[in-house]
């Protein structure tokens, strides 16, 4: 049967399709592969001859991406970090450091660093800025953003949170950030840290989690486990929650239940008194 009305509308179709990509589908796939080359609807890809690159010619190592040496922009990125004595100057440093790439790939020239209070005993980290955070400036401000402050909201935290990202401009399409991308951007993400000094960490997705604690595993085993983070000169451990991104609930509605009892874990130890030592 035709999920479309004949004869052909166009309205309907539109809809379909949008209520198709609200669910999350982006993809047509029918049982059976075709081969279309087989049935000689497409060409076979051209092989490219390979390009003959005079020596003196060839490419000058890309400054980022792959496996390139992203050494000095880490550490300028440090000296910065370390130079910003408060919020407003690190959100200035941010703002001046040209060595992450990101700044040049399609994003809105302003870094996209925090909201939230200053001193939050919780601090939220996301992936990276989307298109409505680029437009704003400001981290977790479209459909997602507005999802996670409706669960904050539920779980009594608002005004308690100060929401950041890893890195601070937005990855072209909407991609995830590269683990070079992010290294470039720890430096400052772990500035915030220490400036704002929260009793714990909600980490959004499993860009952020593996990222800020340098672990392999996917985000569903992830989520849900405390682990200890430790800035990287030692002098600071927080425990750290990974938990499902509020985009991927909004694709899938059914995982919410996991995400809000990540939550309630989370809310529960934050309202625990700390024992004395
Ligand atoms: N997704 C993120 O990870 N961060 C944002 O700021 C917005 C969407």
């Amino acid at each position: 049967m035709s999920a479309i009305a004949e004869p052909f509308d166009a309205a309907i179709a539109e809809s379909l399709l949008a209520f198709w990509a609200d669910a999350g589908v982006d993809a047509m796939l029918l049982d059976e592969a075709v081969d279309r080359i087989e049935a000689g609807k497409i060409l076979p890809p051209a092989r490219p001859a390979a390009p003959v690159v005079p020596l003196a010619a060839a490419p000058a190592p890309r400054a980022f991406g792959g496996q390139a040496d992203i050494s000095g922009a880490v550490a300028q990125a440090q000296q910065l970090a370390a130079g910003a004595a408060n919020l407003d100057a690190l959100v200035a440093a941010i703002a001046a450091f040209e060595g992450c790439p990101l700044r040049f790939e399609g994003a809105a020239t302003k870094a996209v660093v925090y909201r939230g209070d200053p001193k939050a005993p919780l601090l939220v980290i996301g992936e990276g800025p989307g298109a409505d955070e680029d437009a704003r400036g400001e981290p977790f401000v479209g459909r997602a953003g507005k999802l996670l402050d409706r669960m904050l909201a539920a779980a009594g935290l608002t005004d308690r949170v100060l929401i950041t990202n890893t890195v601070f401009w937005r990855p072209p399409g909407n991609r995830t950030p590269t683990p070079a991308e992010q290294a470039i951007c720890a430096p400052f993400l772990e500035r915030i840290v220490q400036l704002v000094q929260p009793r714990m960490l909600l980490l959004a997705g499993g860009a952020s989690a593996k990222s800020v604690l340098k672990r392999e595993e996917g985000i569903l085993s992830l989520r849900g486990r405390w682990f200890e983070w430790r800035s990287a000169d030692g002098t600071l451990e927080l425990p750290a929650m990974p938990t499902l991104h509020p985009a991927f609930l909004l694709r899938q509605p059914g995982a919410k239940k996991k995400a809000w009892s990540d939550l309630l874990t989370l809310s529960e130890r934050l309202d625990r008194p700390e024992r004395p030592l």
